[in-house]
């Protein structure tokens, strides 16, 4: 099966996996990428049987949209019952990498709020140790060269993501050779550098379930 394929499989495992707990009041947050973007367009289908949304970046605000699908402001909104986004990088503890499309800082907000964080992927995305895929890491302009400076000195290769602003107007570093043996101390680390604004370790945070796409089919983590 197609990459592709296994993107649509795992999004609409997804759908099938909410549908039954959707009530009229529901709210649904969705993720950002080619991946959430599947999960959007299954979502389409089912519109009028929850409330709406709450997007992770304008990219996936305009796709939701399209499809006649409620947005919502997360200030607006009391409850979260999921949300649905994919990742660069899971573990077996449902601790991802995520930024590769620069929402990370927006992705961390509403998967914060959220009561259940279901992770979509293909199995491709499993890995026994995070970190071969760049870390991101969304930066005050101005402090570029200061976190730049830090990161170093944490051990990490940062890259700076040319020509790319984020939805909030900042800008991402991505980190190469980064040990990530202990993913929390990471992300709490790269929290401390003044001038980041977030970073894309979830681990204080992880997924509650990790679905993963393969050939023989969708299999449920956690
Ligand atoms: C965007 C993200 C995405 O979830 C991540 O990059 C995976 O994307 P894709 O589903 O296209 O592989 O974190 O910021």
């Amino acid at each position: 099966m197609s990459q592709d394929n296994l993107k649509k499989a795992v999004a609409e495992a997804a759908v099938k996996f909410i549908r039954p707990k959707l009530e009229k009041d529901t709210v649904i947050g969705v993720g950002t990428g080619s991946t959430a973007n599947c999960f959007i367009d299954a979502l389409a289908a089912i519109k009028d049987e929850f409330n709406g949304t709450v997007a992770s970046s304008e990219a996936s605000a305009k796709r939701l949209q399209g499809h006649g699908i409620k947005v919502h402001e997360l200030n607006q909104i009391d409850q979260l019952a999921f949300y649905v986004d994919g990742a660069d990088e899971a573990n077996e503890r449902l601790e991802l990498i995520k930024g590769g499309g620069g929402a990370l800082t927006r992705e961390k907000i509403v998967a914060a709020v959220a009561d259940l964080f279901i992770c979509i992927a293909d199995d491709s995305k499993l890995v026994p140790l995070l970190g071969t895929f760049p870390l991101p890491v969304e930066v005050i302009p101005m402090a570029r060269s200061h976190v730049a400076r830090e990161i170093v000195s944490l051990g990490g290769k940062p890259v700076y993501r040319n020509g790319f602003v984020t939805d909030n107007g900042n800008i991402i570093l991505d980190i190469h050779h980064m040990d990530i043996g202990r993913p929390i101390k990471v992300e709490e680390a790269l929290n401390h550098i003044t001038g980041v604004v977030c970073n894309g370790l979830f681990a204080r945070r992880p997924a509650d379930k990790l679905f993963l796409a393969g050939p023989e089919g969708v299999r449920i983590l956690g």
